[in-house]
């Protein structure tokens, strides 16, 4: 740039004080100069500069320590949810589940045998000269007949499972006073009693039923249970199918 503001309006004061004094001269060639006026009052401010140019970057600060960090800040806004993680391990096989649909009859079978499908029959005697426990089944574990496990030793029941008409018949001996029921489903079908008159007694009855599978039948005694199987006085309780359904 050239000559600066200031520099300018300095020039231009010199030349109107040149002008001013050569007029004075011409119109009032007797007058000298005058006493200086006084300094002028001061001006107003002036308007604002504009904005200087932007200062270099400053040197990076000092490294905050904990001691001087603020209070810690709020919680930030859920992050956007993460991708998929990897598949973990197979799991335990879950339970069974329900049974299906009942499936279409099968084609007709081969003819059986009669003899050997529809047959049930026992025979089992109670080998022991202790009298038998009260008012529950009355256990035979002998087996001389015992078709397909249909009378179970352990538990003293026969368990029907071909339905139809049954035979059923004890013979015991009794050396004191006997009462023999025959159950059938916890339901009495008959009882048979027999006073004890003579050193050794056989008592015996029997009876027809028809019973369904899953019907069980069984002897019991009561408070007169004085059965025995000993030696040559046995007692014995058989039953058999005589008519299938
Ligand atoms: C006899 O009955 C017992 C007791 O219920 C059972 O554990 C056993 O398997 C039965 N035996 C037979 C041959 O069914
Ligand atoms: C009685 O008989 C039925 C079959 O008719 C059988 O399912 C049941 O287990 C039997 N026993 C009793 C105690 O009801």
């Amino acid at each position: 740039m050239g000559q600066s503001f200031w520099e300018q309006l300095h020039l231009a004061l010199t030349l109107l004080l040149l002008n001013l004094g050569s007029a004075v001269t011409r119109d009032a060639p007797y007058s000298c100069y005058g006493v200086p006026g006084l300094p002028g009052m001061p001006g107003a401010p002036g308007k604002d500069g504009r904005d200087g140019l932007k200062g270099a970057k400053g040197e990076p600060g000092i490294p905050a320590t904990s001691a001087t960090q603020g209070p810690k800040g709020m919680k930030g806004e859920l992050g956007s949810p993460g991708s998929p993680g990897k598949s973990g391990l197979i799991g335990p096989p879950g339970p069974p589940g329900d049974p299906g649909m009942m499936g279409f009859a099968g084609p007709p079978g081969m003819p059986g045998s009669y003899k050997q499908k529809q047959r049930s029959a026992f025979s089992v005697t109670r080998q022991t000269s202790e009298h038998p426990l009260k008012n529950v089944p009355v256990v035979f574990n002998n087996v001389i007949t015992n078709t397909n496990h249909d009378y179970n030793t352990t538990t003293g029941k026969f368990t029907c499972k071909l339905s139809g008409l049954y035979y059923f018949v004890f013979h015991t001996s009794l050396t004191s006073n006997l009462c023999v029921v025959l159950y059938k489903n916890n339901s009495k079908m008959a009882s048979f009693c027999d006073h004890k008159t003579n050193t050794i007694q056989v008592s015996s009855g029997g009876v027809l039923l028809h019973l369904s599978a899953g019907n069980q039948v069984w002897l019991q005694v009561n408070d007169y249970n004085g059965m025995v199987g000993i030696g040559n006085s046995d007692s014995i309780f058989s039953g058999f199918l005589l008519f299938p359904d």
